[in-house]
């Protein structure tokens, strides 16, 4: 039995891995390292076999402990850390000194074409590293419009945002969790590899915001605004300069690329389709529609 320590444990996609390595029975003993136990520990209610550790990105007295025994990693990084070298560089370098050879490293789609963003120098960094690793790069996860999209269209009834007719992957957080928990539990056969993970559909917010239309009461319309505009808008929504930043990079420069590449790797991963929009609107609509 090997031991598995779970960064990001409590958010979107750490829990859906926790969630999928306790249901394919994984033999593995799971670690949650996270910020607040107590916390953490009413979020996994129903997980009475997962162990926690402290661990904090932004306090790197917690490392030393919180990696103690532990054989793979799987890591992600928190939306707000972008300083790479800070954080993730002393991070890397504990889990090389303390012998730790297997990592799992949530990055996104792309990450290999641009040498400024976070996600391509954490790759780096473990490829300099000499660590034994999976990349799992996944698209655009359909649960950005469940969360980070979510009061707009809740309160506005809009999704605004600086994407004219960009086309975008779209996939289901869920699936990932999935993949990710099996490539855990089988990383000899996956390792030193970077694996795209997509859905089945790469397409733009219009076409979204007419699908979720089709399942809800409260219409909800595509607002496409320039990247200034969005900047104004968000500012005074009071969201910090920082995420709108980062909102815009992910959001407009799609305008400028190619359209996502579609990959078979979930499927051929698991035997199953991933989730298709209308199969997560349809699971979804409570939260989009107008309560
Ligand atoms: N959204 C997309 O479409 C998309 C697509 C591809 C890739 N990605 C990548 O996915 C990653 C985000 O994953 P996610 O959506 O699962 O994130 P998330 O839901 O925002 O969760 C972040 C997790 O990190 C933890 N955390 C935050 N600060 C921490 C700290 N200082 N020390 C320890 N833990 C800390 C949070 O724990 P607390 O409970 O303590 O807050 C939470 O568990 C990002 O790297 C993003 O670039 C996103």
């Amino acid at each position: 039995m090997s031991k598995i320590l779970i960064t990001g444990a409590t958010g979107n996609i750490g829990f859906e891995v926790i969630r999928f390595l306790n249901e394919i029975d994984s033999p593995n003993r799971i670690i949650a390292g996270v910020r607040n136990i107590e916390k953490a520990k009413n979020v996994f209610q129903n997980y009475p076999d997962l162990d926690y550790t402290h661990f904090d990105f932004e306090d790197f007295d917690t490392f030393d402990n919180a990696l103690n025994g532990i054989d793979t990693v799987f890591l992600l990084r928190p939306p707000h850390i972008s300083d790479i070298d800070k954080y993730f560089k002393p991070l890397i370098l504990k889990i090389k000194e303390k012998k730790i050879n297997q990592i799992v490293f949530l990055s996104v789609q792309g990450a290999e074409k641009s040498k400024v963003i976070p996600h391509n120098k954490i790759e780096r960094l473990i490829n300099e590293n000499g660590l034994n690793f999976i990349f799992l790069r996944p698209s655009y996860f359909m649960q950005n419009l469940t969360t980070t999209l979510i009061k707009d269209i809740k309160t506005k009834r809009e999704i605004i945002l600086p994407s004219g007719k960009a086309k975008f992957n779209w996939i289901d957080i869920e699936n990932i969790g999935e993949a990710a928990a099996i490539l855990l539990d089988k990383f000899d056969d996956y390792k030193n590899q970077a694996i795209e993970i997509t859905g089945l559909e790469n397409e733009n917010f219009e076409k979204v915001s007419a699908l979720i239309n089709e399942s809800i009461d409260n219409p909800i319309r595509y607002k496409n605004v320039n990247p200034l505009r969005f900047f104004m808008i968000k500012k005074r929504d009071g969201m910090m300069k920082g995420m709108i930043i980062v909102m815009i990079f992910l959001h407009f420069l799609p305008r400028f690329q190619k359209e996502p590449k579609i990959s078979d790797f979930y499927e051929r991963l698991t035997g199953k389709k991933p989730t298709d929009l209308k199969t997560f609107i349809e699971r979804e609509k409570k939260q989009l529609d107008k309560q």
